[in-house]
């Protein structure tokens, strides 16, 4: 099916027309948890004759990742556990029709008459230093800024420092085709950021979901408009157009610091609710009443994914680098991380006082993922408390509904829930699904674990039927035996 794209992209007539002639050309480029759905959304888009709009083409490195996200779309299957039936069912309806498959050639850009952009920019504290990868970025815009055809939309998808279009980008851009003898302007450039969520909707958060973009110049903004209206439902979710794409990022990254300095913020309500004897869900279900306060966030074992954990640290990065302006300080933003790194540690010092030390203690973990029923391990808070109880002298199992493996740790993770009775604690670190219906007398089997519900897991009745049981059970956000 894919071979049927690229027989029809490679058949010698074909060389003698333009690509566009035909259907569009996108290619996406970086096949990862959002390139990798960006690329079905888009070869599922369809016109009104309910014929594909689009080919599409997906481009990954020669990784050994890179290899598995490419044979794992080429077979008709998504590469990461997606949780989602809308997304599995996407990806095969573009393996069928056979207008999308995935490469690590670069050659095919050549084809191209949209590009996105969808590679990871990461930010790293180094030395006390922030250092972003723009180079890789640079990089990146080059491999495809040296063979796109003049006229091109580059759709940049990525979250990347506020600047970064203009100042990173659009000069690449200017260079590639400058050395191609084409004029150095040739090229439209947008901004669009991904507000996908992996998960049970993570098909519709890219296709029904509400999109801010902008261009390096008002043609550049038209003709992204133009493509997102033909690939996300706009009618119901309508688009945003800012002024710049410095705009655009910036609305990117501030967006996702706003949520991770209000969760940041809880965290010292949840640590005086349990000074005090308060239960601090309780509080905020009360709050969430008052509809201004409604999307207040609550205590939780911690912070993670690819996000939150460095997107708030973007601005002060810009500022910096792109703009020559070290005066600017992000002090909640700054301190928003800081804190939900440090998150998981009061998961740590709490068990530590339930049992009166870990060193020795056998502990199950229970849930591994920094979402609910996703796959994805990144930055998980999970990885944070595995090492400190470990440091401390206890054992860790872990235990996942979904996730098969965790590369970031390496850690063997059971795929079956362990009886409670082969330990001394259980911790609740992600709120999946299937605890909800956990037959709790069966699962204790007669053992008594001390149970530190870390993230809202358990009912108020199945704390109390634990209690029953014999067991300790304590939580974060609570006070004692509440
Ligand atoms: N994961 C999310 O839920 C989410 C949500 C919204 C926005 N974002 C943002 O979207 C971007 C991508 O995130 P992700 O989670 O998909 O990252 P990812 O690490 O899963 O995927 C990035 C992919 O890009 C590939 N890549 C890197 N350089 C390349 C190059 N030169 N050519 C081709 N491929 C290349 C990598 O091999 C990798 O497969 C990030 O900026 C992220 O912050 C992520």
């Amino acid at each position: 099916m894919t071979q049927r794209l690229l027989d029809r992209l490679t058949a010698p007539e074909h060389d003698k027309i333009l690509t566009r002639a035909e259907r569009p050309v996108v290619c996406v480029q970086g096949l990862g948890f959002v390139g990798a759905a960006m690329a079905v959304a888009v070869a599922n888009a369809r016109r009104l004759d309910g014929s594909p709009r689009f080919d599409v083409i997906g481009i990954d490195l020669p990784t050994a990742a890179g290899k598995q996200r490419i044979d794992s779309l080429n077979s008709g299957h998504f590469p990461f556990e997606s949780g989602d039936r809308a997304l599995d069912l996407a990806v095969e309806t573009a393996a069928r029709e056979g207008n999308f498959f995935a490469t690590s050639d670069a050659s095919w850009y050549a084809r191209a008459t949209t590009v996105i952009v969808d590679i990871n920019c990461d930010l790293k504290m180094v030395d006390g230093k922030l250092e972003a990868d723009v180079d890789l970025l640079r990089e990146a815009v080059k491999v495809f800024g040296a063979r796109i055809p003049a006229g091109t939309l580059v759709l940049v998808e990525t979250t990347v420092p506020p600047g970064a279009c203009a100042r990173i980008v659009a000069p690449a851009l200017e260079e590639c085709f400058a050395q191609r003898g084409l004029p150095k302007d040739a090229w439209f450039l947008a901004h669009s950021y991904e507000r996908v969520m992996p998960g049970k909707d993570y098909y519709a958060s890219i296709v029904n979901f509400w999109r801010v973009y902008a261009g390096h110049t008002p043609q550049a903004a038209d003709a992204c408009e133009k493509f997102l209206r033909e690939v996300v439902n706009t009618s119901d979710f309508p688009l945003t157009r800012l002024g710049s794409t410095t705009a655009s990022e910036t609305a990117k990254v501030l967006e996702n610091s706003y949520r991770a300095t209000t969760i940041a913020f809880i965290d010292e309500w949840g640590r005086f609710a349990e000074a005090v004897g308060v239960d601090l869900f309780e509080v905020i279900d009360a709050i969430r009443m008052r509809p201004t306060h409604s999307n207040i966030r609550q205590p939780g074992f911690g912070v993670g994914g690819y996000c939150l954990t460095k997107d708030p640290l973007f601005g002060k990065f810009s500022a910096e680098r792109l703009f020559g302006r070290a005066d600017l300080e992000f002090p909640f933003s700054t301190s928003a991380v800081e804190t939900n790194n440090r998150m998981p540690l009061e998961s740590v010092a709490k068990l530590r006082d339930m049992l009166g030390g870990l060193t020795g203690t056998r502990i199950l973990l229970l849930g591994v993922s920094y979402r609910p029923d996703v796959a994805d391990t990144r930055f998980s808070p999970a990885a944070t408390f595995v090492e400190e109880v470990e440091k401390c002298g206890a054992t860790v199992t872990c235990y996942d509904p979904i996730v098969r493996e965790w590369p970031e740790t390496g850690k063997t993770i059971e795929k079956d829930l362990p009886r409670a009775a082969l330990f001394d604690a259980a911790v609740f670190a992600v709120p999946n699904q299937s605890y909800h219906g956990l037959e709790l007398q069966r699962w204790l089997s007669g053992g008594r674990p001390a149970i530190l519900d870390a993230n809202n897991v358990l009912t108020r009745e199945q704390r109390e039927e634990l209690r029953g049981l014999g067991c300790i059970v304590e939580s974060i956000g609570r006070g004692t035996g509440l």
